[in-house]
């Protein structure tokens, strides 16, 4: 019984994490959705972290308010004036820069 229960999350554990080659033909879709998962997560706490770090010195800026261009370097230069850590500073920027995109002011003028 353990015996048996052991080698299927061998097999699980194989299959999740080296998914290309253990098969031959990966399921592209089920990639995305994986790729697409992690990135709504990472969002996710990019908000977070946005409200916890970018309000502590100034005001909020609206994520509309610049280009997504200008959030990658508007972080990078915040990053370092506020010693932000590399990765929570990655989260903000994903966060701030898929936020501030012209598809989203278009499907929701007022920005709520
Ligand atoms: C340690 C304090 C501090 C923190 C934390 C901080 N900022 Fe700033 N921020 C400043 C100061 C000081 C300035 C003005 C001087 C400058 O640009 O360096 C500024 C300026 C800005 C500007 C205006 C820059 C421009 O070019 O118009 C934006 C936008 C901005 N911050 C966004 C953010 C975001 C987003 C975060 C979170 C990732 C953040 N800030 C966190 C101190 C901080």
């Amino acid at each position: 019984m353990f015996r048996t229960l052991f080698i299927t999350g061998v097999v699980l554990a194989a299959g999740s994490s080296s998914a290309a080659l253990a098969q031959p033909a990966p399921d592209p879709a089920a990639q995305a959705r994986a790729a697409e998962d992690a990135l709504a997560d990472q969002i996710g706490r990019g908000a977070e972290a946005w409200v916890d770090t970018c309000a502590r010195c100034h005001n909020m800026r609206s994520p509309t308010e610049m280009s997504p261009e200008d959030w990658d370097m508007t972080v990078n230069h915040m990053r370092v004036r506020a010693n932000i850590p590399g990765d929570l500073a990655e989260d903000i920027k994903a966060f701030l820069m898929m936020s501030s995109t012209p598809i989203e002011e278009t499907e929701n003028p007022d920005g709520n």
